[in-house]
Parts: C-alpha cells; structure tokens; sequence
C-alpha cells in the first residue's frame, strides 16, 4: 500500500477527497503526513478529524528539510501538493524525482505560472475569453506549474458565469481527476 503525504495551505477539499478515496479503498494508499503552510488551513482540522499526523510550517526557512525528515520517517512514497502555496526547493525534488504532484485549477500550460492560484486563475480564465477551462495534475519540477502532465479534464466557461461558478466547476473536476491520476501512477 502506498504512503502519502499532503501538502495544504487552504480548506483541503482535495486532500480530503484523498483521504475519502483511501477509506473507501478506490486508492491503494494510505495518507500518513498532511503538512501546511498556514496555521489556520481548515484542511488542517479535516486531516486531524481523520486521525492523520498533521504538521504546520509557517516559515519558509528550512521547510523543505523538516518536510523530508517527516517524509523519510514515514516512509513517504509520493508528495501530493494540494492547494499548497509554498515552492518546492531542489532539495525535496531531487529526493522524490517524479514522485510529487500538484494539482491545479486551470488546463496548463495556460493561466499557469507565479501567482497563479486560487480564484486569480479563474479571473485569468474568464479575462482571457476562453470557453473552456479544467484541471490539470501533473509531476512538480523545479519550475513552476511546468511539470509534465499526468491528466486534464476540460469544463466549459459559461456565458456570465462568476469567478466563484467557474471555480466551484472546476474544484469538483480537480477532486475526480485527483484521485484518477493518483491511481494511474500508484
Ligand atoms: C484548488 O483550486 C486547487 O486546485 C488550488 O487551490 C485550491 C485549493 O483547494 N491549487 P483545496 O484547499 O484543496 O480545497
């Protein structure tokens, strides 16, 4: 069974459709970390509430080092970064090569990139014109959003939808594809 940790900054939903899917065994994994970036992530809560160690590392110094500490001790055998706003440094890449993904909101290579996250994405969408969108998951390298991708699913942009329609469209796509790029590389 494959160990996971998570990596969070936010509300979790995706983390908690990881643990969801591993309960319900359409995973053969197990999430043994969750870690966040941000004290008051409500994934933080969601993750402790399912019995999982949690640990918040606010301070960007040296995260990546305590992260990998954590990871090695548990065994860790991917990194899956969910709604997480922290940059992965080369000392976490180069000791899980093609073992971390991201997911995010947006059909990369578009609306990607520095600063990209969160409801800016879905402003970037809908600025831009495009009548599609969706989510992307794919391996992190040290660039960023620039990983190869693992799988996408496209949603359509709807004539007057808000930045909050488009993204609660997206999110629920983001936790499907979730899951089944998580199958597809376990
Ligand atoms: C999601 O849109 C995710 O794609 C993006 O940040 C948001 C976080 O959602 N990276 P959650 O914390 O998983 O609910």
């Amino acid at each position: 069974m494959k160990r996971l940790m998570i990596l969070i900054s936010g509300g979790g939903s995706n983390m908690q459709a990881v643990i969801d899917a591993c309960e319900s065994a359409k995973l053969n994994a197990e999430v043994v970390a969750v870690v966040s970036s941000n004290a008051n992530a409500l994934g933080i809560e969601r993750a402790a509430k399912k019995g999982v160690d949690t640990y918040v590392f606010i301070n960007k110094e040296d995260r990546d080092r305590k992260i990998l500490a954590i990871a090695k001790e548990k065994n860790v055998d991917y990194i899956v970064l969910a709604g997480y706003l922290g940059i992965i440094t080369p000392l976490l890449i180069d000791a899980y090569k093609n073992k971390i993904i991201n997911i995010h909101p947006s059909l990369l290579p578009k609306h990607g990139g520095k600063g990209m996250y969160g409801i800016k994405v879905h402003e970037s969408v809908i600025n831009s014109g495009d009548s599609i969108s969706g989510a992307t998951v794919h391996f992190v390298n040290e660039g960023i959003d620039e990983g190869s991708i693992i799988l996408q699913r496209e949603t359509d942009v709807l004539d007057g939808d808000s930045l909050e329609d488009l993204q609660k469209r997206v999110l629920e796509i983001e936790h499907e594809l979730l899951i089944e790029a998580l199958q597809k590389i376990l």
